[in-house]
């Protein structure tokens, strides 16, 4: 990494994969703009760097991240939210073309909630609550929670949580489909260490085609979605890797994988 970085903390890449701890624990790693900036050009700079295929995003062993920074949140009004840099900063998040793992113990709160809903696949300590308690700010999530939540675990569980702002716990989020595994907190990051260095031993070019596609699914209707897979399922037939893969396995043999 070329960047130093005050609000998040990288560690030393592991097998393609990139860690980035959450590092406000003052504030329970509340989401101030600096941190979020911070996060979005690490993800931008990770996105170019070819030897790393993965990232896992941490926050705390008790809090993963306590939602918006409530201090900045206090200072802004409406003409302020109207004009706040935020939304532009979470799609940056969002546009992150590699698989992002989010390895939660703790509160995930709030924007810490929605900032979990920004990553591909979510492992849960089973010390975790997932909550979007804006209500009892007289807000309502304003970092996709809505949207996300409801498409996550569906209409019922998600009005309960935004409109009555109660939390879940791992357990809860995993009967959802909130996340996809529930591990000893212990064994969080780690847990989602391996899986992201398992994705990350995946020919890349289907990997990115395999992100975007299932993406897509939350943007389209059936019909379109399906055409959008065929295309990139056809993109993938041009691909080494795809005839690597294909002939490894007729021939019996372990393939090797190029990204090309
Ligand atoms: C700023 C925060 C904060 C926040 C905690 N702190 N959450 N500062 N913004 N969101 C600060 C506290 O003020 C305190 O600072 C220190 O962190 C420790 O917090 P405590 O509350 O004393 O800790 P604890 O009792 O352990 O409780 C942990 C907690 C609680 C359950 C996570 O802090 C909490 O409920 N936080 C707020 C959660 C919330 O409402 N989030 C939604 C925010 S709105 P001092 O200086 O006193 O030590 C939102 C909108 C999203 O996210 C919109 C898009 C981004």
């Amino acid at each position: 990494m070329t960047q130093s970085y005050e609000n998040i903390v990288l560690d030393k890449p592991v097998a393609a994969v990139q860690l980035i701890r959450l590092n406000r624990p003052q504030a329970h790693n509340a989401l101030t703009s600096a941190l979020l900036l911070e996060l979005a050009a690490a993800l931008e700079e990770i996105a170019r760097d070819d030897a790393i295929a993965a990232v896992v995003l941490t926050g705390g062993d008790k809090v993963f991240a306590a939602g918006a920074d409530l201090k900045e949140m206090a200072a802004l009004d409406m003409v302020g939210v109207l004009n706040d840099e935020r939304p532009a900063i979470w799609r940056r998040i969002y546009q992150f073309p590699k698989p992002l793992i989010a390895a939660v113990n703790g509160f995930a709160l709030g924007g810490g909630c929605e900032l979990a809903m920004h990553a591909d696949i979510i492992i849960a300590g089973d010390n975790a609550q997932f909550g979007q308690p804006e209500i009892n700010l007289g807000m309502i999530p304003g970092a996709g929670g809505t949207q996300r939540l409801i498409r996550a675990v569906g209409k019922s569980l998600a009005m309960k949580m935004v409109l009555a702002g109660e939390f879940i716990n791992a357990q809860e989020a995993l009967r959802a489909g909130l996340v996809a595994e529930v591990s000893v907190p212990e064994m969080t990051i780690e847990r989602a260490m391996k899986l992201a260095q398992s994705i990350a031993q995946k020919p890349a070019l289907a990997v990115k085609q395999a992100k975007e596609v299932l993406l897509k699914a939350f943007e389209t209707d059936l019909e379109a979605g399906l055409q959008y897979e065929r295309k990139a399922f056809t993109v993938l037939a041009g691909t080494e890797d795809r005839n690597e893969g294909i002939n490894a396995f007729l021939e019996k043999r372990k393939p090797k994988y190029t990204g090309r």
